[in-house]
């Protein structure tokens, strides 16, 4: 499958560089040739999206684009996580989620930018090349952070159209995506179903930077939980009379409050910095604002929000002064969340372990980072190994009333079926393939005409991939396969129970063999010792071989 589709890329890379040749020569207007080029990509954008992303390119004319943006359209998302655009006006549910995935913003977005950045300094005879290989370059990043194929994608429609627990690439709809990091935050879980009322404060994101780079000092509006999912860097709180440092490795959790000035620096050469990240709102449920001092970007500095006088007074300094961090003279530097840091300016920040500002010893408000690795796992064996963390091990977890898991499932091999008790959990997956299948009840109609309950369950279920993120209501059975190629790895976030207790349904300890033997009888109508063979069998705990598929394969 894999490399059919390699195939096939390369099949219409080719064509549509034969194309640019020929229009080109056949004298067609710039303008034509690059909705010619944004069309032929959008061959990779999958059967489900093509169309849409046809209509988009053709939508694109770069005279119109300008009038528009100089009669001041929308500045999108501004700052990235700082306000939502919300998928399709709301209330419409999955179809409209699937629709955002090749959204008007990004194609018209792609072609806007390749159109910019083709235009200076080339000569007439290179303009179309440029244009073409700036949009092969994006329509690629562009599948990549998308991470699927057109195959995959079928199927999931199929799978989401009645599978509100599934939140795939598409449910980030707060971006901020540069060369040098991103920050994804997933959509309102309310948006999506109602069913999740109960953790609607709760709004779940990632942060990526790049090798060496730095994220400027930024604060929300809602306390966070930040889990370490690769790489290492270092994390500076600017808390009311003291700056702390902490260096962050992978499996490190930390406590950032609400309104903590934070900084960080990715101190790796090579890795990643991957943040996941559970964000608490304190004001209204489940909306979140992100405050930033612009990094020297005068439209995203709340700096700039006040009038220059006030400023002026305030700073007690001159307008030209004032520039130096409102950003309004000429910077040399790039501007964005995210700027490349120097060898020195690394060495610097990373420092070593709890700078205290100013004199050390005071009293710190959060006891730093807490690796996960740091006790025994609850439980191991070959086929995975489980680690947990709550309040008794981490008191900030307290704070947010979460409680994590790590799964880190062998392949070829499944966790569960179990539930859990209290905590709604959060599932996301940082690295690895899988599925995962669920039992529930809300699909299906439980009560009879004339009135009777009579409980059924539907299975729920989906393909796992990295940045698939799964929501498992309290008491939801579930179980969690890995592909037989990799380990799978999956970071659980069990929210509203920061003491999570799970119960197994299968295997060692679980549920069924705590049952006294009548009750085994008159639940199941056969002798105890007969069904106790059944409930006894299998004696792993929790991980066991996964199942034998047949007719499906992963990856
Ligand atoms: C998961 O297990 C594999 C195999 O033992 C190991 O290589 C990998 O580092 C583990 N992942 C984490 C995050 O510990």
């Amino acid at each position: 499958m894999a490399v059919k589709g390699k195939i096939c890329v390369v099949f219409l890379l080719f064509a549509a560089v034969a194309f640019i040749s020929a229009s080109a020569s056949f004298g067609m207007s710039e303008n034509d040739e690059e909705i010619r080029v944004c069309k032929m990509m959008c061959e990779f954008s999958g059967e489900d999206d093509k169309p849409r992303c046809i209509k988009k390119c053709e939508e694109y004319h770069p005279e119109k684009q300008k009038r528009e943006g100089e009669g001041g359209e929308g500045r999108g998302t501004g700052h990235g996580g700082s306000s939502d655009r919300r998928g399709g006006g709301g209330g419409s549910g999955d179809r409209q989620d699937i629709i955002l995935a090749m959204e008007e913003q990004d194609v018209r977005k792609m072609v806007e930018q390749c159109h910019q950045s083709c235009q200076g300094s080339q000569g007439e005879q290179q303009r179309p090349q440029c244009f073409q290989t700036c949009m092969q370059k994006r329509f690629r990043d562009y599948e990549r952070s998308r991470g699927h194929d057109t195959r995959t994608r079928r199927t999931d429609k199929r799978q989401q159209s009645n599978n509100p627990y599934v939140f795939k690439d598409q449910h980030f709809t707060a971006r901020l995506e540069t060369e040098h990091g991103n920050l994804r935050v997933l959509q309102k879980f309310t948006d999506r179903s109602d069913l999740f009322q109960g953790i609607e404060k709760y709004r779940f994101a990632y942060l990526v930077a790049e090798p060496q780079t730095f994220v400027i000092p930024n604060h929300w509006d809602a306390d966070t939980l930040v889990f370490v999912a690769n790489g290492k860097g270092t994390i500076t709180l600017i808390e009311e009379d003291s700056r702390q440092s902490h260096n962050i490795k992978q499996g490190d959790l930390f406590w950032v409050p609400a309104g903590i000035t934070e900084y960080l620096i990715n101190t790796d050469n090579n890795e990643r910095l991957v943040l996941a990240k559970i964000i608490h709102s304190v004001s209204v449920p489940g909306e979140l604002q992100l405050f930033s001092v612009g990094g020297g970007d005068p439209e995203s500095s709340f700096y700039n929000a006040f009038s220059t006088e006030v400023l002026e007074a305030a700073f007690d300094v001159d307008r030209d002064s004032l520039g130096r961090i409102t950003g309004q003279q000429k910077q040399k530097q790039e501007q964005g969340m995210f700027k490349k840091a120097t060898e020195e300016q690394i060495k610097s920040l990373a420092g070593k372990e709890s700078r205290i500002w100013p004199f050390g010893e005071r009293k710190e408000k959060g006891k730093g980072t807490y690796s996960i690795f740091k006790k025994d796992p609850s439980v191991a064996n070959d086929n995975g190994i489980l680690h947990e963390v709550d309040s008794g091990d981490f008191p900030d977890l307290r704070n947010i009333n979460v409680a994590f898991s790590f799964f880190n499932i062998t392949r070829g091999s499944m966790a569960g079926p179990f539930y859990n008790a209290k905590a709604t959990q959060v599932l996301i997956v940082p690295n690895g393939v899988g599925w995962f299948e669920m039992a529930c009840p809300h699909l299906s109609e439980q009560v009879t005409r004339s009135g009777q309950i009579r409980p059924s369950y539907e299975k729920v279920s989906s393909e796992l991939r990295r940045g698939t993120v799964v929501v498992i209501p309290a008491g939801h059975p579930v179980v969690i396969e890995a592909s037989g190629e990799d380990n799978l790895e999956v970071i659980g976030f069990g929210l509203k129970s920061d003491k999570n207790e799970w119960f197994p349904l299968a295997g060692r300890d679980n549920v069924l063999s705590q049952w006294e033997d009548e009750a085994i009888e008159l639940t199941f109508g056969s002798p105890a010792s007969e069904v106790k063979k059944v409930i006894e069998k299998q004696d792993q705990k929790l991980f066991f071989k996964g199942p034998v598929r047949r007719g499906r394969a992963f990856a």
